[in-house]
C-alpha cells in the first residue's frame, strides 16, 4: 500500500513536516509571478489563467494504483467514465480492485472526489490557496487518464485549479454561450464544443478556469490532474437548507381558535380570520436576523459531506497523556474536520463551539492552519483549552502531531 494511504499517517499528520512547509513553493510561483490583488481583480470568477510550472515537480503523493485504492475504499467518493465508440458510459464507486486493472489502454478517466479527506498532503496542497476562504473550498479531486482519457466536453458551476500532476493533458477552452448538453447522457457534455484555444499542459502547470466556462481535458500520456474546486452555493439550495435550518429551530405554542365564529354563507369558503391568523403567525415565526444567519452559515458550511465519517481514536490517551502530546508536538486537525469562524463564534464540523474569548486566537489560529505548535496550544487560558481539545481528540477531529 502507498505510505500516503496507510490509516495511522492519515490520522496523525505532523505540523512540522517538511510537507507542510512553506520553503518550496511561493505564491509568486503560484499564480506565474502575478500578485493575489491582480489574481483576484482580473481572473477570479472572470477568466481563465495558465501557469507555467506553477507547482514545480507537483505530483508523486498518487499515481495510478494509489488512486485506484483510493476508488475502492468505502468511504471515497469515485467515477469511472468510460467512452466506447462515441458512447459514454459512467460508472460510481466504490469498485472492485478487478475492475480498475481491467480497463482498456485508452479512453477511460477514473476520478476520486474529496481526496483532501483521504490523503493528509492535500492539506498542504490546499493551503496554497489560501488566499481564497476556506468557505468557499469544496474539495480536491484526482483524476487519473490513459491517453484519450477525460469526461468530454463540459462546463462546472464551480472555480477550479487544475494541476497538471504526472504526464502530460491537452486542455482546450470555448467562451461559448450555447452550453445545451447531449440529452439522455450520464454526464453533462455539451452538444457543441467550439474550442477558442487551447494548451498542453506539463507537471506542475497550472490552468486556472471560472465558472461557467466551456472546457475539455483530454489525455495525452497516462496523465494524473489534481483538481482543487471552490464552490458558489446556489441560490435555491442556500435558501432551502436555511428553512430547514429554521424549521429545525422552531418552537411554536399555540392554535388557531374561533370562539367568535359567524355563520357563513358558503362552507366550502376559507374564512377570513384563518387567514390573518395563519398569516401573523408565520410572519410572527419566520424572523431571523444576521446571528441566525451567521450560525446556518457556520454550521452548514463546515457540515461534513454525507460519506464522511470520523474515526475517533481505538485506544485514546488519557487527558494527561495527550495533554503532554500536543505540549510536546503540537496537534493537527484531522483531513476531514471543517473548521470555520466569524467573529467570535467558531464551527467545527458542522457543530458551533461556545468558547470563552480568551481561547479566541488560538482557536483561530487552528482554524486557519489547521494544526498548532506546541508553543501555540499554550496561549490560552489552559484547563479550558485543554478540555476543548481534548474533546474534539476523542471524538477524531484532531490528533496529537507525531
Ligand atoms: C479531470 O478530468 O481531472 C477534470 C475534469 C474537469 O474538467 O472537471
Ligand atoms: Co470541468
Amino acid at each position: 500500500m502507498d505510505k500516503h494511504l496507510d490509516k495511522d499517517s492519515h490520522a496523525n499528520p505532523n505540523p512540522q513536516d517538511k510537507t507542510f512547509s512553506e520553503a518550496d513553493y511561493s505564491l509568486q510561483s503560484l499564480l506565474g509571478g502575478m500578485s493575489v490583488e491582480k489574481f483576484l481583480a482580473e481572473h477570479w470568477h472572470k477568466k481563465p489563467l495558465l501557469v507555467r510550472q506553477a507547482l514545480p515537480n507537483f505530483g508523486d503523493w498518487l499515481n495510478r494504483e494509489s488512486l485506484s485504492e483510493l476508488a475502492c475504499q468505502e468511504n471515497s467518493e469515485g467515477r469511472l467514465v468510460q467512452f466506447k465508440r462515441g458512447e459514454c458510459k459512467l460508472e460510481y464507486g466504490p469498485f472492485e480492485p478487478e475492475t480498475l486493472q481491467a480497463l482498456p489502454k485508452r479512453n477511460w478517466s477514473l476520478l476520486v472526489s474529496g481526496v483532501n479527506h483521504l490523503l493528509p498532503e492535500a492539506d498542504w496542497l490546499l493551503h496554497r490557496f489560501d488566499f481564497i476562504p476556506a468557505a468557499r473550498l469544496d474539495d480536491l479531486m484526482v483524476s487519473f487518464a490513459p491517453p484519450g482519457g477525460g469526461v468530454g466536453p463540459h462546463f462546472d458551476s464551480y472555480d477550479v485549479f487544475l494541476i497538471q500532476g504526472q504526464g502530460r493533458r491537452r486542455w482546450e477552452i470555448s467562451a461559448q454561450d450555447d452550453l445545451t448538453t447531449v440529452e439522455g447522457a450520464p454526464l453533462r457534455i455539451l452538444k457543441e464544443f467550439r474550442v477558442d484555444e487551447s494548451w498542453e499542459l506539463e507537471p506542475g502547470d497550472m490552468l486556472y478556469l471560472p465558472p461557467q466556462l466551456a472546457h475539455n481535458g483530454v489525455a495525452l500520456t497516462d496523465c494524473m490532474t489534481w483538481s482543487v474546486g471552490f464552490r458558489a452555493p446556489k441560490a435555491e439550495e442556500i435558501v432551502n437548507q436555511f428553512l430547514t435550518y429554521l424549521q429545525d429551530k422552531l418552537e411554536l405554542p399555540g392554535m388557531y381558535d374561533d370562539p367568535d365564529l359567524k355563520r357563513s354563507k358558503h362552507v366550502a369558503e376559507i374564512p377570513t380570520t384563518m387567514l390573518d391568523w395563519t398569516e401573523k403567525t408565520i410572519r410572527a415565526a419566520a424572523r431571523w436576523d444576521k446571528a441566525d444567519i451567521t450560525d446556518f452559515l457556520g454550521r452548514y458550511l463546515s457540515e461534513p459531506k454525507a460519506h464522511v465519517y470520523f474515526d475517533p481514536p481505538e485506544r485514546p490517551k488519557s487527558l494527561a497523556a495527550f495533554t503532554k502530546a500536543i505540549q510536546k508536538k503540537g496537534l493537527a486537525l484531522d483531513a476531514r474536520s471543517q473548521m470555520l469562524f466569524r467573529g467570535e463564534a467558531f464551527f467545527i464540523n458542522g457543530e458551533r463551539l461556545e468558547a470563552s474569548p480568551g481561547l479566541s486566537s488560538m482557536l483561530k489560529q487552528l482554524a486557519d492552519k489547521r494544526y498548532l505548535l506546541p508553543s501555540e496550544c499554550m496561549h490560552a487560558p489552559e484547563q479550558e483549552m485543554i478540555g476543548l481539545l481534548y474533546i474534539w481528540y476523542q471524538a477524531g477531529y484532531l490528533f496529537p502531531a507525531e
